[in-house]
């Protein structure tokens, strides 16, 4: 199975959140770090698009600090857990949307937070993805990309190692895996987005870029319209 599937067909709801349960301390810590970035940026008037949202994990944080959170994922199995999960709550909504083309009208949201290496995982056309989501921010809004720092390259492997020893992910390719990329037997591959390639991204667009390694483990790009 290739990178564009993995999410859709394998790596979805329950399995997604596995891989976050058997996450170990230093991973966790991690995790929690990028959570906390976010919400210290958001305001409660905000209405936040947490973009590629999985089975909801990070929506109730983001809720409560903004006025109304809508998530979008394009795997519906992943999204119907996260309904579950987010039980009847009114400040949310979630959408099946392909993160490269969002179908919101221009200036929708505040906020587009895409955390956990998102602009990676996503497996689409990095460029694209960008304009997109500036094209949803309205004015003086901001995204929030975040991939992996390399100091945390170790801790990272160590975290993909469980997900393939559960089964979860692929076996893990030893000789093609560095350099920020991980590659498994089956063809998935995890990369990071270093700044020199996001300023790339964001060149012709009319837009401020600022740059924070968080924790060791995260660097966000926070990219302001
Ligand atoms: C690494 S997971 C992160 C999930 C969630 N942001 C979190 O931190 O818990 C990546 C998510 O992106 C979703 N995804 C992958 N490709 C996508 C695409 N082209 N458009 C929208 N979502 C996508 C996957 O289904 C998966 O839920």
């Amino acid at each position: 199975m290739r990178d564009a599937g993995y999410y859709k067909e394998r790596l979805a709801a329950e399995q997604l959140q596995q891989c976050y349960r058997l996450a170990p301390a230093r991973v966790r810590q991690y995790l929690r770090a990028e959570v906390e970035f976010v919400v210290a940026r958001l305001r409660p008037d905000d209405v936040v698009l947490d973009l590629g949202c999985g089975y909801g994990r990070t929506m109730p944080a983001f809720a409560g600090s903004s006025r109304w959170i809508v998530g979008t994922d394009n795997s519906l199995a992943s999204l119907r857990l996260a309904r579950q999960r987010l039980g009847a709550a009114t400040y949310c909504s979630l959408l099946c949307a392909d993160a490269k083309q969002l179908g919101f009208a221009a200036g929708s949201f505040d906020r587009v937070v895409c955390i956990q290496n998102g602009i990676s995982a996503f497996h689409v056309d990095r460029r694209v993805l960008v304009r997109e989501v500036v094209r949803v921010l309205r004015p003086r809004g901001m995204a929030l990309f975040s991939t992996y720092s390399d100091r945390f390259w170790e801790d990272r492997l160590d975290w993909f190692e469980r997900q393939s020893a559960a089964g979860l992910i692929g076996d893990i390719d030893r000789i093609l895996t560095r350099d920020g990329v991980i590659v498994c037997k089956d063809g998935f591959t995890a990369g990071t987005v270093h700044e020199e390639e996001f300023r790339t991204l964001v060149a012709n667009l009319d837009v401020e870029l600022e740059s924070f390694e968080v924790d060791d483990s995260s660097v966000f790009y926070l990219v302001s319209a």
